[in-house]
């Protein structure tokens, strides 16, 4: 065991390496011809990657029927460990049937490149609507979460994989950091409690006031936005990964705060995500998470807090990774500062809330969002996306 894994350990105690070594990989690339072939989604890909970096630990590939059913129901993998959404790769029956138990199978991107190899153990269907209901809390085809595991493959093939090669990130290599990575990080700068924060939306002041009452009281901050699949109308992640640069530069301190991204796929699943969230930051070394309203939410399936009051379903050990909540944050006009209803003695009509939505509404009006909501710079920077 490392030092640092000694200080924060990966979930289930061990962090999961699934990167083939040159030799491994030269050896599945010599059979690359005569492997059965699946083609993975953008989806199924980074969760290949997050599975190899050890992002996902303590899964070692995609999941088995136990463990499945477990998470589905139960939210805990077979041996009892909290685990809240399935990782698994789905694919029709039609591309399963040819495939063997007990071999192996060639996985490739989108673009058809090779890019991981799958041991397959076992190939299992399973019940898309109970996975839904239990999952993301509604059986509604236009939760976007939902909408993907109707449209997936009906059998789930699951095994051991490894990934052939760790590639730099097309867009952020500069941001791209990994788990082992961001354990030695947090290690030389000597910081003992971390607070991850999790985001798909471009930064705004609500995000940088709970970001920064957290880093009041640990050492150091993990921004940590996702870059993987988004429903189409979020803001794409090169927008606001710019954003976060910006903020880098001028607002944040930058000795306290690493900006790196999380190549990981959005699930839409609100409560379910949030532990899910929880434990890829532990996974990265952070000791702390950040939860606000709504995390990980949509429309309006899941009550502003539940992604809070989930985490009481578990013993705080077992989770291993302390959540921090923040109630609904707005800037206040009578105190002239950021609040949330514990700190400001506001009425409602003192209190600008601003939604992603309303802002994009703004923008294409050609209007900028307020200082109060966002920082000039950060405002400049969607508004100049919105029209290129
Ligand atoms: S999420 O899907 O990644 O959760 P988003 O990027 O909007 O979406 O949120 C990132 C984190 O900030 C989440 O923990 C969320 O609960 C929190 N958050 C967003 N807006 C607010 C707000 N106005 N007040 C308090 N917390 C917020």
């Amino acid at each position: 065991m490392t030092k640092i894994e000694e200080t924060i350990p990966a979930h289930g105690g061990k962090l999961i390496n699934r990167l083939a070594t040159t030799a491994e990989r030269d050896e599945f690339m010599a059979q690359a011809d005569k492997l059965p072939r699946v083609q993975l989604d953008e989806r199924a890909t980074s969760d290949l990657v997050m599975i190899a970096i050890g992002g996902f630990s303590p899964l070692q590939g995609f999941m088995a029927q136990d463990d499945y059913e477990n998470v589905v129901d139960n939210m805990r993998l077979k041996n009892g460990l909290p685990w809240s959404v399935p990782v698994t790769l789905s694919v029709t029956e039609e591309v399963a049937e040819p495939l063997k138990e007990g071999g192996w199978v060639r996985l490739d991107d989108s673009n058809g490149r090779f890019v991981g190899v799958l041991e397959l153990t076992q190939k299992y269907r399973y019940n898309k609507t109970h996975e839904a209901v239990k999952v993301y809390g509604t059986d509604e085809d236009k939760h976007p979460g939902v909408k993907v595991v109707y449209e997936q493959g009906e059998i789930n093939l699951a095994g051991p994989i490894w990934l052939l090669q760790r590639d730099d990130h097309p867009l952020f290599p500069k941001y791209q950091i990994d788990p082992a990575q961001s354990r030695k990080l947090f290690l030389e700068r000597g910081w003992k409690t971390v607070v991850g924060f999790q985001t798909r939306n471009p930064i705004h002041r609500a995000h940088e006031y709970i970001q920064k009452c957290a880093l009041e009281t640990v050492d150091g901050l993990f921004l940590h936005p996702l870059v993987g699949a988004t429903k189409s109308d979020d803001v794409p992640a090169d927008v606001r990964m710019r954003c976060y640069e910006i903020m880098m530069d001028k607002y944040f301190p930058q000795n306290r705060v690493i900006l790196a991204i999380n190549p990981s796929a959005m699930r839409y699943a609100g409560p379910r995500e949030a532990i899910f969230h929880a434990l890829i930051r532990k996974n990265y070394g952070c000791t702390h998470f950040i939860v606000g309203r709504d995390h990980a939410g949509v429309g309006d399936y899941y009550g502003t807090y539940d992604a809070q009051l989930i985490f009481d379903e578990f013993e705080p050990a077992e989770l291993g990774i302390t959540p921090m909540k923040f109630e609904h944050a707005f800037y206040c006009k009578r105190t002239e500062q950021m609040a949330t209803s514990k700190t400001s003695p506001s009425s409602p009509e003192e209190r600008v809330h601003l939604s992603g939505t309303k802002v994009r509404e703004m923008l294409r009006r050609g209007e900028l969002p307020p200082p109060q909501f966002s920082r000039p710079e950060v405002a400049a920077e969607l508004a100049k996306a919105m029209h290129r």
